[in-house]
């Protein structure tokens, strides 16, 4: 045993010697040795084991292990490891097909990357291309990347690192009812779609919509709070989109893959985007892969205009492999119907939770994606904060506790977001939301 530890610690020490780590001063990082993951869980190097809250990054949709995507990767890497994007083969055109169908976008291509920013990269030139037009918008309130292009499509903090940037990208303000201008006064979900539908409108009227390629949106906000747009909202953003020429493109890389319940996110609001990006759930993360979805015009127009994209590892047949693995999964385990299932469970714990805890402001959900907020008081809506720039304030110490319990997630700000794999039966998420309670009494008596 002794040995066994002696060996661990040293793979955390030359970790830290030799990684740099995620967004991160590096100087004070302890990262967690992993030895294990299966299903729902991993393991570190002490034994201890995590109920797998956050699903790693809202990708592990099936679990650690799943065999078939496993055998899937290994006799592909036995078959044909790499060939270049050029050639045509058999698990790049199912892949490609697969995908396709699952969106119910008929007469839809697939252009592959290797990842969420690099689709939102590639999405950003084909809107401009298509359209001649030069201006994107996306939400402050959003994530779509840290690379230059899909940096400048993020608009919460994370972008300051690419500014000044290229020119074009113009932020709008998403629908957040909960954290509304104080002047706001809603009455209904419709009430919230008019004002943040109005506030779009006027700004792309005020940027000129000749000149405005594409609207960026997450269908559901993911790490910047689950935040469920009103159905309204969603269909106008389309019409507003179609009335000017411009392209909707939804970011379905964290939202994708039934997290929602559904394939991809925007088919809860029975619209047709023009673009939809992926990545994340499209292989589980076992190896990486992204993607562009273009709706027919936009592959038509590609017919006889040259596409300026492209990546040596575009479709790379590992990636494809895992892809068709993952999706054919996703079907025998019948997990459209897992999440149905499990996010109504979900979604009554939340609200027992909210019912219970001062400490609770709001409870967000949509299948197995959710988020609450961490308050100091309800009525004031006052947030708990210190976490990235303050790591001894109280959000850190509540994510520790609840590591210490066992229970791996995500936050963000003030926010603790629940968005475990989508294999996860009602005992397991029981037990896991039971450790959340236990800790969120704690919380309740910190901020007494
Ligand atoms: C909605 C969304 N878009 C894009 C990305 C970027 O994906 P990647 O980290 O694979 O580049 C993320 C990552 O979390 C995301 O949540």
């Amino acid at each position: 045993m002794q040995k066994r530890r002696l060996k661990m610690s040293a793979i955390k020490e030359k970790s830290l010697k030799y990684n740099l780590h995620s967004w991160s001063a590096q100087g004070n990082l302890n990262p967690k040795v992993i030895t294990k993951a299966e299903g729902i869980y991993f393991w570190d190097e002490e034994g201890k084991k995590y109920y797998d809250m956050s699903a790693q990054l809202v990708n592990s949709n099936l679990g650690h292990g799943n065999k078939a995507i496993v055998n899937a990767i290994k006799d592909q890497a036995e078959k044909i490891p790499f060939i270049g994007p050029g050639f045509a083969i058999d698990v790049r055109s199912d892949a490609a097909e697969a995908i396709v169908e699952a969106s119910g976008l008929e007469g839809a291509k697939v252009f592959f990357t290797n990842a969420g920013a690099e689709s939102n990269e590639n999405a950003i030139k084909i809107a401009k291309q298509y359209t001649g037009r030069w201006k994107i918008f996306s939400q402050y309130r959003c994530y779509h990347g840290s690379s230059a292009g899909a940096g400048m499509l993020t608009g919460e903090p994370r972008h300051f690192a690419n500014e000044p940037g290229p020119a074009g990208f113009i932020k709008y303000d998403g629908p957040y009812a909960y954290r509304a201008p104080k002047a706001c006064k809603f009455e209904t979900e419709d009430d919230v779609a008019d004002f943040y539908l109005e506030l779009l409108t006027n700004q792309v009227k005020y940027e000129g919509p000749e000149s405005v390629a594409a609207i960026f949106l997450e269908t559901v906000v993911g790490s910047n709070g689950i935040l469920v747009p009103p159905a309204k909202y969603v269909t106008g953003v389309r019409d507003l989109c179609t009335k000017y020429g411009i392209m909707m493109v939804c970011d379905e890389v964290m939202a994708g893959w039934y997290r929602t319940g559904t394939c991809f996110a925007f088919q809860n609001f029975g619209i047709k985007p023009d673009l939809v990006t992926f990545a994340k759930g499209a292989t589980c993360g076992y190896v990486p892969l992204g993607g562009v979805i273009v709706s027919e015009p936009i592959a038509k127009y590609f017919d006889d205009h040259k596409m300026m994209c492209g990546l040596t590892y575009s479709a790379h047949p590992m990636g494809c492999a895992a892809a068709v693995a993952t999706i054919n999964e996703y079907k025998n385990l019948n997990i459209a119907e897992n999440v149905k299932k499990q996010g109504k469970v979900l979604g009554e714990l939340l609200e027992d939770l909210n019912k219970k805890h001062a400490c609770v402001g709001e409870v967000r959900y949509i299948g197995l994606f959710s988020a609450f907020e961490l308050v100091k008081d309800k009525a004031t809506k006052e947030p708990i904060v210190g976490f990235n720039d303050d790591p001894d304030g109280l959000m850190a110490k509540i994510v520790g506790m609840l590591v210490k319990e066992g229970f791996w997630t995500y936050s963000h700000e003030n926010m603790i977001i629940v968005a475990p794999p989508l294999i996860i039966t009602e005992e397991e998420l029981r037990e896991a939301m039971a450790i959340l309670d236990k800790v969120l009494d704690s919380v309740d008596n910190m901020i007494k």
